[in-house]
């Protein structure tokens, strides 16, 4: 009788072969199954965007600049109260025990190793306290809002007591989105892993036939404006609003009392055709100035996919899938090393092309 396949051991060295970010992706792919793997990879649609995020980059020059001192230079920024070692933090990403036994757990521990923030998710397959008892350096938590807000409160006051610094509230996933790829490898969360820091969700209501599912059961409690302005008096934490892709939105959250944004398309999964967070981003940088921290998140695979977010106009960055293969490769082990080299490679172009500071990058960097 022959065996069955089995997927390799997760790695506990890094081999030589994974010298990029984007090298851990083949190494992710060999250990996970076809339903993980669908729903880590998958986007909204024809994955337009979730393609753009990536391409934008490479279309954008660095300007080259010689002979300009950067003795003393640093990665250093300051977000809400906190000074960070460099601009990269974990995104926000569900279930995670579907890429790796330890979950968000190991995430944290990889974070806290490279000194990385990070962002829990609502949806975490780990009890939140015990995420952020695994690091220690910054949590964040994600809010997804819940069907009325006693039990968003609920959430919020227990993210509060769990040590969390930032409440960022994720506001352009009011649905799922319509993910084909997921549809066409049947993807489904294991019965083994679940979204534990919830109430079991109440059994859905029998829709009318002459109802729309989007609007009249989705989105029928579905947060708006109001709400944002809610969050901010209801938390003693910094709010920062996360999917912002219009000048206008910003600046609506900016006046809701927002402490930051996050410039970002939930990494094109939610609707197709969205333009890329990069294009997105100068309009919005321009219409907020430097009153509120901008944040970015999408494609971002290079130190220098870093350096351009932060000359048009962001002063840090979240990665999403990239540290998540890495996490299936090779644990907490992968995070730091995932972190590490996107770290280093910010700081060799800001060396090379003579920016001390985070603070020294601008326009005037690119070509
Ligand atoms: C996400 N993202 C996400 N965002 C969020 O606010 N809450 C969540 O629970 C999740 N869950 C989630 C799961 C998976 C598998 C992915 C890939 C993404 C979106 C995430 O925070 C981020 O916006 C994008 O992943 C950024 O794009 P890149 O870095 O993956 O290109
Ligand atoms: C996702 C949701 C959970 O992108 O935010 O899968």
């Amino acid at each position: 009788m022959t065996a069955l396949p089995t997927s390799p051991e997760c790695l506990t060295m890094i081999p030589r072969e994974i010298a990029a970010v984007k090298d851990y992706e083949q190494f992710a792919k060999e250990r996970l199954n076809a339903n993980a793997w669908a729903y880590l990879t998958g986007g909204a649609a024809d994955e337009i965007t979730l393609h753009e995020n990536e391409k934008i980059f490479e279309s954008i020059r660095l300007k080259g600049r010689v002979l300009r001192s950067v003795a003393g230079g640093n990665t250093l920024v300051t977000l809400f109260g906190h000074t960070y070692a460099h601009p990269v933090l974990l995104a926000p990403v569900a279930y995670q025990r579907l890429f790796h036994p330890e979950g968000e757990r190991a995430s944290a521990l990889g974070a806290s190793i490279m000194e990385a923030g990070s962002v829990v998710s609502t949806l975490a397959s780990i009890k939140w306290e015990d995420i952020v008892s695994s690091t220690a350096y910054p949590s964040w938590f994600q809010l997804y809002f819940q069907r009325n807000r006693a039990d968003t409160l609920e959430l919020v006051k227990r993210a509060e007591a769990a040590g969390f610094k930032v409440i960022v509230v994720t506001v352009d996933a009011p649905l799922a989105g319509i993910r084909n790829r997921e549809h066409r490898a049947h993807f489904q969360v294991p019965s083994d892993i679940s979204a534990i820091n919830l109430k079991s969700s109440s059994p859905n209501e029998v829709m009318n036939a002459h109802k729309s599912i989007v609007f009249d059961h989705l989105m029928a409690t579905s947060p708006t404006w109001n709400d944002i302005e809610w969050l901010v008096t209801a938390t003693t934490l910094p709010v920062v609003v996360k999917g912002i892709l219009d000048r206008d939105d910003a600046l609506v959250a900016e006046k809701c009392g927002a402490a930051g944004i996050i410039v970002s398309n939930h990494g094109g999964r939610v609707i197709d055709t969205l333009p890329s967070t990069l294009e997105a981003l100068p309009p919005i940088a321009e219409a907020l100035g430097k009153r509120i921290p901008i944040l970015l998140d999408g494609g971002i695979r290079r130190g220098s996919d870093i350096f351009k977010a932060i000359a048009l106009g962001a002063s840090a960055i979240l990665i999403g899938r990239p540290y998540i293969y890495a996490l299936a490769a090779a644990g907490a082990l992968g995070v730091a090393h995932t972190l590490r080299i996107l770290r280093e490679e910010l700081e060799v172009i800001m060396a090379v092309t003579g920016h001390a500071t985070l603070q020294d990058i601008d326009e005037n960097c690119l070509f």
